[in-house]
């Protein structure tokens, strides 16, 4: 499968935003990747084109059932000035595998890979190259058939988007508080929880309204029928390190499995610290913050990283974690995975991938 690519005339590119103040999300670059899909012919050739409108039937479904699935990776500036990806083989699986789940075509993943390389590096200028920035890939699934009717649409429309990114956070990488929500549930296993889809999202907006009135930066779901484990935080999954072992909650069906999250997994066993996938109650990280036993609590996420849970809501009230500083595991877990994807750091698994 060739992309085609359509240029644009150097007088049309768009000023890059100054690197220091980049937030997240909101600056875009000049070119997408666009790739349609009808059940007949199946997926057409990809395009790389100027980034722009799309022009959709208010009947696309995706507008009204929701068959919309996204992934999150990053492109990182090493300081050999090489441009790098991580785990990106990672990502297009699991937008597979979200894709099953929303009944919606798989997307030929090898392909999209060479054609999301061709577009970062077409876009290697927008790469930011200060610490701490990268540029977020967004791809993403609709469904763009105009019908109205509950059942598997015929026509989709499949794009990468490009983002310069900072922190995801308004912290930064500081410790974030987070509010432990018992009122509101994200997802139930049999549904859709464990994958990437849309509906997850708009789902999670007014807990972490909520979340963010009280003060604090996201929500910590619990499962949906007991209300009583710990699921994960609404941007990322969590772990808790507990007399020394990390523990953090195993995939049983309604969290996402995250990539960011096997990655710490598989340094913390390398690093011969024992790690513990299992349920875990609220009462029992609540009891171990208060006898001690719990010394760091983290989030890891793409968008994330590594994110230090400062402070815990629980029935309001405040519980602070390791003085609300980042703990020693979670900077080294971030300094780790921030030199691999820099391109400085020796990639032991072979997570990082140049783009040329
Ligand atoms: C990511 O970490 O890439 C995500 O998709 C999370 C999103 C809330 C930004």
């Amino acid at each position: 499968m060739s992309v085609r690519i359509e240029k644009i005339a150097a007088g049309e590119l768009k000023a890059k935003p100054a690197g220091e103040n980049l937030g997240f999300g909101v600056h875009f670059t000049d070119y997408m990747l666009v790739m349609s899909y009808r059940a007949e012919t199946g997926w057409a050739e990809p395009v790389i084109k100027k980034y722009g409108d799309f022009s959709l039937d208010p009947a696309a479904m995706a507008l009204h059932y929701g068959q919309a699935i996204f992934e999150g990776l990053k492109a990182y500036r090493g300081k050999d000035g090489r441009i790098y990806l991580f785990r990106p083989t990672d990502n297009l699986r699991r937008m597979n595998d979200s894709a099953a789940r929303m009944c919606m075509p798989p997307m030929p993943a090898d392909e999209v890979l060479a054609a999301m390389k061709q577009l970062v590096a077409l876009e290697r200028d927008w790469v930011p190259g200060i610490d701490g920035a990268s540029l977020y890939i967004r791809p993403t699934m609709i469904a763009t058939e105009a019908a109205l009717g509950v059942r598997p649409a015929r026509e989709y429309l499949f794009f990468v988007i490009l983002s310069p990114v900072g922190a995801y956070y308004p912290e930064g990488f500081n410790p974030v508080k987070i509010y432990v929500t018992d009122n509101y549930v994200r997802a139930v296993k049999g549904g859709v929880g464990n994958v990437k889809t849309a509906g997850n999202y708009a789902a999670s907006i007014m807990a972490a309204l909520e979340a963010q009135g009280k003060g604090y930066t996201q929500v910590l779901w619990l499962d949906a029928i007991e209300r009583r484990y710990v699921e994960e935080i609404g941007t990322s999954n969590i772990f808790f390190l507990i007399n020394g072992e990390l523990v953090t909650p195993a995939l049983s069906g309604s969290i996402l499995p995250g990539i960011t999250r096997d990655s710490v997994i598989k340094l913390a066993r390398a690093w011969g610290i024992k790690v513990i996938e299992r349920p875990i109650a609220i009462d029992e990280v609540i009891a171990a913050l208060e006898g001690g036993a719990l010394q760091e609590i983290f989030a890891s996420g793409t968008a994330a990283v590594i994110s230090p849970v400062g402070a815990l809501n629980y029935k309001d009230r405040e519980y602070p974690v390791n003085g609300e500083m980042t703990g020693p595991l979670a900077q080294r877990l971030f300094d780790e995975l921030q030199g691999i994807q820099y391109g400085e750091g020796q990639d032991d698994f072979g997570w990082r991938v140049p783009i040329e």
